[in-house]
């Protein structure tokens, strides 16, 4: 089959144009990339280049030996995807020891895969293990809202679940466990892999302090799903947060609690403390 018309790769364009009209993706901000399926390799096998080195990952994911992902070419603009996706995405294969991967397809203007490939390779790794196989996208944006919010939030855990739950009733339907957040880091290494790909253990959505956000999913639709709730909810408190530091009103702990049977989820307690005051009133 033509590669283009491969179905996984129809659903990866179409998902990286609607984040670019989101507003997501400023010039190259963002990447995303996706896990074939064994049948899928096998429907472009005959189509995919055989001649290119293998290089180095910058990373260990020996989880991941053998795989192949289609992903987005560091400094590809998102908004050219549409256009020529030749040009801006990759088919890579990883070697057996998940220590060096090479390009079967794609990049026909040169290039190299993402610079965030250690972070998206090492959260599959981790995705594959606790999911059984099933997550195969990881998405990462600059998503404006949720960034906003990592100017003024403590850069906790509970907080970021809590206040993003209370802005909208589906929220802890949609993100059950919670979402993560790091501290500002350098992007673009191991290190930065290391510490998301830890939280992606528990949560299907890391925050990245002063960055953006990255998240994991079953296919195309549940992963931007879930991004688009997540910043959805983020830009309604950062409205909430523009009146007034205090809410007259919000979804309490026990009706969190009460979505539970209803919606057959189960939430953590952790998220679920008892407020004193105000999102904004642990700032120093
Ligand atoms: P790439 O262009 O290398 O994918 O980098 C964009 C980005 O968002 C880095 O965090
Ligand atoms: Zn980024």
């Amino acid at each position: 089959m033509k590669i283009l018309d491969s179905k996984f790769v129809k659903g990866f364009i179409k998902m990286a144009d609607d984040g670019y009209h989101q507003g997501w993706h400023e010039r190259n901000g963002g990447n995303l990339s996706y896990r074939l399926k064994p049948e899928e390799v096998e429907s472009i096998r005959p189509r995919l280049m055989n001649n290119e080195d293998w290089q180095p990952i910058g990373a260990h994911v020996p989880g991941l030996g053998g795989e192949f992902f289609l992903v987005t070419g560091s400094g590809k603009y998102f908004r050219n995807i549409i256009v020529d996706p030749e040009a801006c995405l990759a088919i890579i294969e990883l070697d057996e020891k998940g220590e060096n991967y090479r390009i079967r397809w794609g990049l026909v203007e040169g290039g190299v895969p993402t610079s965030e490939l250690p972070a998206h390779l090492m959260n599959h790794e981790v995705k594959k293990r606790v999911t059984d196989g099933r997550h195969r996208v990881i998405y990462h944006a600059h998503t404006t809202n949720t960034i906003a919010l990592t100017f003024v939030l403590p850069l906790k855990d509970e907080v970021f679940t809590r206040e993003l739950w209370e802005m909208a009733t589906e929220c802890p339907v949609v993100f059950p466990d919670g979402v993560g957040v790091i501290g500002w880091m350098v992007p673009g290494g191991e290190q930065i892999a290391i510490e998301t790909s830890k939280l992606m253990e528990k949560y299907d959505v890391v925050i990245w302090a002063h960055h953006g956000m990255f998240c994991s999913g079953e296919d195309f639709d549940l992963t931007f799903g879930l991004m688009h709730t997540v910043e959805k909810s983020a830009e309604i408190l950062v409205k909430v947060l523009s009146m007034s530091h205090m809410k007259r009103q919000t979804i309490t702990p026990d009706n969190f609690r009460a979505l539970e049977p209803r919606f057959h989820i189960s939430l953590p307690e952790r998220f679920l403390y008892e407020k004193e005051e105000g999102p904004l009133d642990d700032l120093v």
